[in-house]
């Protein structure tokens, strides 16, 4: 089985978690293969825009092993690996398609790091498992410089329209490309909130990128959000998630 892995990227409040709902959704319903999603935002949003319930985090996985050793419980590195596994097999929600997996928010110290190692190890490890993985990122560029997926098929650099959200994809392409940080076949831009096509393409020329797509600033997703509705509820009709369905096409969905 060739696992086909998504991921995420962009500047913070761009829009990351909203398409990576949306296209999980259709993914779900277009693709036959099992979809594992994995909410690497510490502040994780994906679970609440999937309706998914979170009972334990990547994070928790670390808690519980650092508890073992100082409890004194020593393990050779295989019983490590198997301890691991069961962890992280009991951390994923398992939804009708989708199985999901959340990063958590480390809060007994100022950096990700450590949990981003760990992250790295159980993709590494989980994917194969599946037919599709997509990896709803931590804002900025600080996962992929970590290198915490190294290959990856579609990597999607989500911006809304501002100069900053543009500088956040382009400095993530630079790392991605220029610092061989990502293994990636496919790499484009989403721009979020457009006015309309004209805008998405005015802004875009000035990026180095390809275009997959753009998203209207949607009244629609303004109110499952105000309502706290998970995406997963909106209609065949709404636009945004046609653009979507643009952008998985693109991308060989
Ligand atoms: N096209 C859109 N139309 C209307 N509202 C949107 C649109 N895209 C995103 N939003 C809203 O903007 C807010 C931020 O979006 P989202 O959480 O998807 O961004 P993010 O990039 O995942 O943020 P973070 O970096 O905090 O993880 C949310 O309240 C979301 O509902
Ligand atoms: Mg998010």
């Amino acid at each position: 089985m060739k696992t086909k892995t998504i991921a995420v990227f962009g500047k913070g409040g761009v829009g990351k978690t909203t398409i990576s709902a949306i296209m999980l959704n259709i993914l779900a319903e277009r693709c036959d293969g099992s979809i594992l999603a994995i909410d690497a935002d510490p502040s994780y949003g994906l679970a609440f825009a999937m309706g998914f319930g979170v009972k334990k985090t990547v994070d928790d996985i670390r808690k519980d092993i650092i508890k073992s050793i100082k409890k004194g419980i020593r393990r050779d590195k295989e019983d490590t690996l198997r301890m691991l596994d069961y962890e992280v097999f009991d951390a994923l929600t398992q939804g009708t398609k989708i199985a999901f997996l959340a990063i958590g928010r480390p809060e007994d110290e100022g950096c990700y790091c450590k949990v981003n190692y760990l992250l790295k190890d159980i993709i590494a490890d989980l994917a194969g498992n599946f037919d599709i993985v997509l990896i709803d990122g931590e804002a900025g560029v600080e996962q992929i410089n970590r290198r915490v997926m190294k290959t990856v098929d579609s990597l999607v650099l989500v911006s809304d329209t501002s100069a900053k959200g543009i500088n956040v994809v382009e400095t993530i392409r630079h790392v991605a490309h220029d610092n061989r940080a990502v293994d990636y076949q496919k790499i484009g831009l989403v721009i979020n909130r457009a006015r309309s096509e004209e805008e998405a393409e005015r802004i875009h020329r000035n990026t180095s990128l390809d275009l997959l797509g753009w998203m209207p600033d949607d009244d629609l997703i303004r109110e499952y959000d105000f309502e706290g509705r998970p995406l997963t509820d909106l209609p065949p009709s709404s636009t945004t998630r046609q653009m979507v369905i643009g952008v998985l096409e693109k991308l060989g969905f």
